[in-house]
């Protein structure tokens, strides 16, 4: 039995959460490498005048990149700190004229919407991953309002590569402030709750669950993807690689582009990225 959803646990946590969302891709080159990714993707199906849903846009960084492909964009949020800080940073890079209206909604009720409004719609960086027991409503949702031969370009929370990198890293510690059976709870739920999930409430997805879910659905898959693959654990080679060496960073950043789409990839790493395209 999933977690029940708390649209207004969601909107707080966003709305405290403030810049740190615009931030958290630059933190590290793993994040980096997340970022590229899910922006391959944004290239690959998004196409200039495509009048786009971004749902779940956050701090905006993927809206700005929707502007950049020439998208018409309606950005849309649970989080009114999150919107505000969106226009801000559509602004400073000169595409507010891209955004056709900016709401606050949650992807649970896309009912103002009609449907086949949209060419395309994007929900990146977990909104899914929010929304608990109402996942599959949501997915409905995203799906009705995309045009039929459209894509809904997802992103959600993964529990093998979240766990990994988080959890087990510091296994030791973790049990010891918040006890075995609390860890055994989130790796075999994938529900990230209590203490150990330190404020961030979340629904971390394996790769079959996911597409499980997918094909109760309207859609056929396009493209999946882990959000980064290669990566190493400890960053510092790479950090070089990135500051130093431009050329071999851009190759880095293909290898990984074609690794994570492997099978054995999908699960690996902080995030899955899939691609639906509508039926
Ligand atoms: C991790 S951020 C991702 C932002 C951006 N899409 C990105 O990938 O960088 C998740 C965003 O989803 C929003 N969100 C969470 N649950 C939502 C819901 N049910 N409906 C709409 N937005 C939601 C949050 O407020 C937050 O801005």
């Amino acid at each position: 039995m999933s977690m029940k959803y708390d649209p207004a646990y969601i909107s707080h946590y966003y709305d405290h959460y403030g810049e740190q969302e615009w931030n958290r891709f630059d933190l590290n080159p793993t994040n980096k490498v997340n970022f590229h990714i899910h922006l391959h993707y944004l290239q690959s199906f998004i196409r200039a005048h495509d009048f786009v849903l971004e749902a779940g846009a956050g701090a905006g960084r993927f809206t700005v990149e929707l502007g950049k492909i020439g998208a018409n964009i309606v950005v849309g949020d649970i989080s009114r700190k999150q919107l505000d800080i969106n226009e801000t940073k559509v602004h400073e890079a000169g595409l507010s004229g891209k955004i056709i209206g900016r709401e606050q909604l949650d992807i649970v009720d896309l009912s103002r919407f009609q449907s086949e409004s949209f060419d395309k719609v994007v929900c990146y960086g977990g909104a899914l991953s929010y929304v608990f027991d109402q996942a599959d409503h949501a997915l409905n949702e995203l799906l009705r309002v995309t045009k039929k031969g459209g894509y809904l370009l997802l992103s959600v929370m993964s529990a093998l590569g979240t766990t990994r990198r988080h959890l087990i890293a510091e296994l030791s510690n973790h049990i010891a402030h918040y006890g075995k059976e609390s860890i055994h709870k989130v790796i075999k739920t994938g529900e990230l709750l209590g203490n150990v999930a330190n404020g961030h409430h979340c629904k971390m997805y394996r790769w079959r669950e996911l597409e499980a879910m997918l094909n109760t659905h309207e859609c056929s898959i396009a493209a999946s993807s882990a959000a980064n693959f290669l990566s190493p654990e400890h960053e510092h080679g790479l950090h070089e690689i990135m500051n130093q060496s431009p050329e071999l960073w851009e190759q880095f950043l293909q290898w990984e582009i074609d690794y994570c789409k492997e099978p054995g990839a999908l699960d690996g790493r902080t995030h899955i990225i899939v691609v639906v395209k509508r039926e």
